[in-house]
């Protein structure tokens, strides 16, 4: 059950966003070295972590103070608005009801034309029902090893534990345009049709066009996959299941949760795992060790590697390197003698500028401070 409610489901995804920070630094740790990458293959920018290894996210030492730079706190009405939960053991459900029937219209009206006939979705909406939830709820174990092998199916039927959070999610999100706009029973009716294209049942009884979903019924959905999901984060239990499944590092990076065989993924020289201090209070995770970064900006650019000489054959040799282009030639002492006679500043400022055929930086990207190096190099091999 990942949708418990609103501040849980943002700690799970901020835990989730953690374990693939960790699972990539173990990916970008070169093996056998201990000094961090400057940029990965791909172009992205991986930042030290520790020990010489690196991560795609730039660890901030510093404990943050708690604030948030951003926004302004919502009026307690819009709070109140949004404040919703519907729990699966009813809490915050609303009496209501609603038939397949009556769905099917509102469906027709309002979410047709995004998620397909009978939630088949397309066109990179999800999909509401793939068919029969309780057959394909087996395909849950599928794995595309082969080319013609079918994937697990993955939709509200087959997958979700809670039939709460189909409820919740329309309320509150849905349809996509027009947030919080439908009535209970107009969820309620939504809810009947999408249990009848699931093809499900309720206490045995089919969900058919006539059927009237209610409070009371509805509380007795039991989802064919309540029980797939690790941690179960359910139940009185539920924060010291998710305690104990986070306090153990082998939960994170690792490719199968097998309570036996925790598996990991990394085999080699990996990242020492830092998740054993990730600690949790309440039902989420509110802190992290080491803090969650606050820096926005990219790491300082590092010139180690540049070579005026070289950057000079690259942007400038085509018209500084021979006679007819205009420009004063490299080695030429009278021409550059000429040029430095009106002080240095104002030389680095013509060229960054750009003067009569001299484009602006030679119509390079290269920052000041590279392209004054170039001159400086210029005048040097023209004394
Ligand atoms: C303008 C397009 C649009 C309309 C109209 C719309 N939806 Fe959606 N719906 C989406 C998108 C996009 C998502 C996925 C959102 C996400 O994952 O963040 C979604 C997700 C959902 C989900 C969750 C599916 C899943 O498996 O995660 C449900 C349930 C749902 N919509 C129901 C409805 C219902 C019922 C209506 C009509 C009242 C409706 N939607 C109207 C675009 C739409
Ligand atoms: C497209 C041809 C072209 C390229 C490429 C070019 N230059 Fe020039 N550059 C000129 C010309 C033409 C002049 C003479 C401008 C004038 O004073 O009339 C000039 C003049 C200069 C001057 C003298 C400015 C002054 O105050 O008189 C400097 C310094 C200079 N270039 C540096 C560079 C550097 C460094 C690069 C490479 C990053 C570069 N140039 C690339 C054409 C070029």
């Amino acid at each position: 059950m990942f949708k418990l409610n609103k501040k849980l489901l943002i700690s799970i995804s901020a835990a989730a966003a953690l374990s693939l920070g960790l699972s990539a630094c173990m990916e970008n740790a070169t093996p056998g070295s201990s000094t961090p990458k400057e940029a990965d293959i791909d172009g992205g920018v991986s930042y030290p972590v520790v020990n010489g290894k690196t991560g795609p996210y730039y660890v901030n030492t510093k404990a943050h103070t708690g604030a948030v730079k951003f926004g302004r706190t919502p009026t307690k009405a819009e709070y109140d608005e949004w404040n919703s939960d519907i729990m699966p053991d009813g809490t915050g459900l609303p009496e209501g009801e609603g038939t397949a029937e009556e769905g099917s219209d509102i469906y027709d009206e309002k979410c047709v034309m995004c998620h397909g006939d009978f939630g088949s979705g397309g066109g990179g909406y999800p999909s509401l029902s793939k068919g029969n939830a309780y057959e394909l709820h087996e395909t849950l174990t599928n794995q595309r090893i082969k080319p013609d092998t079918d994937g697990p199916v993955r939709v509200f039927g087959t997958y979700w534990p809670q039939a709460s959070t189909l409820w919740w999610y329309i309320k509150d999100a849905m349809p996509h345009p027009m947030t919080d706009s439908l009535t209970d029973d107009e969820v309620y009716s939504l809810v009947a049709f999408i249990l009848n294209a699931n093809e499900m049942k309720i206490d045995g009884e089919e969900v058919d066009d006539e059927y009237v979903l209610n409070r009371e019924k509805f509380l007795k959905i039991k989802m064919p996959n309540r029980d797939g999901f690790v941690p179960k984060i359910d139940g009185p239990n539920g924060p010291d299941n998710i305690r104990k499944f986070f306090a153990n590092p082998d939960n994170f990076g690792a490719q199968k949760y097998d309570v036996n065989h925790p598996a990991s993924r990394c085999m080699h020289n990996c990242q020492e795992t830092t998740a054993k201090v990730v600690y949790i209070q309440g039902a989420g995770i509110s802190d992290f060790h080491p803090p969650l970064s606050e820096v926005r900006d990219l790491p300082k650019e590092e010139n180690k590697g540049f070579s005026a000489e070289k950057a000079y054959t690259e942007s400038c040799a085509m018209c500084h390197g021979a006679d007819g282009m205009g420009a004063p030639v490299l080695g030429n002492k009278a021409e550059w003698a000429a040029v430095t006679s009106k002080g240095i500043n104002k030389v680095y400022s013509n060229g960054i500028h750009g003067i009569n055929g001299m484009p602006p930086k030679g119509g390079s990207d290269l920052s000041d401070n590279d392209f004054k190096s170039i001159v400086d190099y210029m005048i040097n091999k023209s004394k």
